[in-house]
């Protein structure tokens, strides 16, 4: 991220939200009107063209004709964690943590999640940003959603959360979208690690890329411009995880995974037969986990017992 400015690559997803909410209510695949609220230039700049006749169906082409699939991916994403949220409201967990919550504004348009305590995670520079934003719209803001300024390579999460009032024995849904592949394996294990200490059959909802986009980039269509944008946003992909070795991975942290897929899986669910058109960005991955219990004794307390898994 560049010093001083709010994550580039957060405001680009609150714009594709932004695009997909432009369409009538019938053909949206997601639904964030708060979205565009969080836009900032040069992004506003594009809902100007979007405001004009034609001009949301030209911005959604001309995206993903440079940056083929990542409009798409996010869009469908944003449903998905929707949905898998909503079925844990259900389910009666009692706490939402939100790492790397960017321009996330779930505890905002979602009524059942304002019920709940709602914990978003980010990094100063992007949550300085959006707290600016979000008093301008919502006065006051929720009571029940708390704010937990951490660098994940530099802060220690742990202390933050439970001076935020984060309770380890709740039943807990934790969300790490967008986030994995900007940080060391140092900071992810760590993270990882902290979210196996939540109460047994919490989940945990991350993303993270396929290693190959690391390792081979141009195995990928679309890969040099996204690459390239990245680079200017100062946020390159800097962790990846081969999908065979997830479970290991996980179950080495404490965790147990319930279900793995790629974007061209999650595109399909939600864009049906437009899917089929839709190339790019298919390295990129939704990962939901659940806690299992183990006693304090054996739990792995340090980055320093674990294996390099990736
Ligand atoms: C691509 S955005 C994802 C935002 C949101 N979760 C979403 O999916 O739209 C990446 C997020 O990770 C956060 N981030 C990146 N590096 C971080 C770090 N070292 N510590 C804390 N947050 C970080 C950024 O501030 C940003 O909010």
């Amino acid at each position: 991220m560049r010093a001083g400015y709010a994550s580039r690559t957060a405001e680009q997803n609150a714009l594709f939200r932004t695009l997909e909410f432009a369409r009538p209510a019938s053909q949206r695949v997601c639904d964030d009107p708060l979205a565009r609220r969080f836009l900032a230039w040069p992004f506003r700049l594009v809902m100007g063209i979007a405001a004009i006749p034609g001009g949301a169906t030209f911005a959604r082409w001309y995206i993903d004709r440079r940056w083929p699939g990542v409009r798409t991916s996010v869009v469908a994403r944003t449903r998905l964690i929707d949905d898998l949220i909503t079925a844990a409201l259900e389910k009666g967990i009692k706490q939402l943590v939100i790492l790397g919550a960017g321009f996330d504004s779930r505890a905002y348009r979602m009524p059942r999640v304002a019920a709940i305590d709602t914990f978003e995670v980010d990094h100063p520079d992007t949550q300085g940003a959006k707290r600016r934003i979000l008093s301008s719209l919502l006065s006051p803001l929720p009571e029940r959603v708390r704010f937990v300024a951490v660098d994940f390579k530099r802060d220690t999460l742990a202390a933050a959360m439970s001076a935020a009032g984060y309770r380890e024995s709740a039943r807990t849904f934790i969300l790490w979208e967008g986030v994995t592949n900007y940080l060391t394996e140092a900071a992810v294990d760590t993270t990882l690690r902290w979210c196996s200490r939540a109460s047994p059959g919490s989940r945990l909802l991350f993303t993270y890329v396929h290693r190959d986009i690391l390792t081979r980039p141009s195995a990928f269509v679309g890969t040099k411009n996204l690459f390239a944008s990245l680079e200017k946003a100062g946020e390159r992909f800097t962790f990846g995880i081969e999908p065979s070795r997830l479970p290991t991975f996980l179950a080495a942290r404490g965790l147990s995974l319930e279900n793995d897929l790629g974007a061209a899986a999650y595109r399909e669910r939600y864009f049906g037969d437009r899917a089929r058109r839709m190339r790019g960005h298919e390295f990129y991955r939704v990962a939901l986990a659940r806690v299992v219990y183990r006693p304090a004794s054996i739990r792995a307390p340090t980055w320093c017992s674990t294996r390099r898994e990736t």
